[in-house]
């Protein structure tokens, strides 16, 4: 299928992917030992085998779980690199990477670790692959408004290494609105701001998002295609959306893919981007992404082309970048 060979080798942008969500089970046992503590798992088969979720919720669980053994600025260095190396055998050469730093400042890690393992290990990655990659900072929205002002307040010393700010974890019952005052002080601070909206949430968290919290694009976003007049705002405004098949597909969004609404939102002429979200957890990295996307949508060249050219413009990297990349 050359319109697959050319989506797997053409140079591509990933705009939504944890860094905590790249934790294969080799390194997390790995760390584990180099940390002296022990994971509630026989090993590392014995973990895999837990990666069978029915929610988003029941992924978190587990995901802050794993998260506990990332103790160190190395510990997260390393975590970065693996993550980096990946990504460039992907011919991904930009890369925008969520980290929930309340997952681990409430551990009593302080956030200058996280923040310290993460920069070097991008400063590495470019060095050894020539990839570029910014940090997002993502807020947990199933924690309190005050708590992510606090964890802003941490930030702030650091801002000129973040390069912008999201909201994750349990969609349902957790509005965007919400978070108003929170983001708009992002906002004020001169910062792009996204979203996770409309992956397990209804439509209208997806209009929230955009009117109450002023994102640049959306996390994810595909019920955005049960609500058509959101549908035909979301073309005409050119907002992105991050779409995450196979992370769909593990949380059960979608029974399968060719129920993924992916091809309807293209139709619409929405500006859609292909990313991997957790990786180490979805079964797979960008390109495995893609070919289960080509196995049930065998889409043409020209579209795998929109979809790399649609992840550079939506990228928060400098316009002169952009244009040296579309
Ligand atoms: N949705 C919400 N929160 C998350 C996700 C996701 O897909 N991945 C990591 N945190
Ligand atoms: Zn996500």
């Amino acid at each position: 299928d050359p319109a697959l060979h050319l989506a797997l080798t053409m140079p591509k942008a990933e705009l939504h992917v944890h860094i905590e969500g790249t934790l294969e089970p080799e390194l997390a046992f790995a760390l584990a030992q180099r940390n002296g503590i022990s994971l509630p798992y026989a090993d590392q088969a014995a973990l895999a085998a837990a990666y069978n979720f029915d929610s988003l919720q029941s992924f978190l669980d587990l995901y802050y779980a794993c998260a506990d053994v990332l103790r160190t600025a190395d510990d997260f260095r390393d975590l970065m690199l693996a993550y980096l190396e990946r990504a460039a055998a992907d011919h991904i050469i930009h890369t925008e990477i969520f980290f929930d730093p309340q997952t681990h400042t409430a551990r009593g890690i302080p956030f200058a670790t996280v923040l310290d393992g993460l920069e070097d290990g991008l400063k590495q990655g470019r060095a050894r692959w020539g990839i570029s990659g910014r940090l997002i900072l993502c807020f947990l929205r199933h924690l309190s408004e005050e708590d992510a002002l606090a964890t802003l307040a941490e930030a702030e010393p650091h801002l000129a290494r973040i390069d912008g700010f999201g909201l994750d974890s349990s969609e349902q019952g957790n509005p965007p609105s919400k978070f108003q005052h929170l983001f708009a002080r992002c906002r004020a601070l001169g910062k792009p701001v996204v979203a996770h909206a409309g992956e397990e949430g209804p439509p209208d968290y997806i209009i929230q998002a955009l009117d109450l919290l002023g994102v640049k694009r959306i996390d994810h976003g595909v019920r955005a295609s049960e609500d058509p007049a959101l549908l035909a705002r979301l073309a005409a405004d050119g907002v992105a959306l991050t779409v995450c098949p196979l992370s769909n597909l593990k949380l059960r969004v979608f029974p399968d893919m060719h129920a993924h609404t992916l091809g309807q939102l293209l139709a619409a002429g929405v500006k859609v981007t292909l990313n991997s979200d957790d990786p180490a957890y979805f079964g797979g990295y960008l390109n495995d992404n893609i070919r289960a996307v080509q196995a049930a949508f065998q889409f043409d060249a020209a579209t795998w082309k929109q979809l790399a050219k649609n992840s550079f413009e939506a990228s928060f990297a400098s316009k002169a970048k952009k244009a040296g990349w579309v």
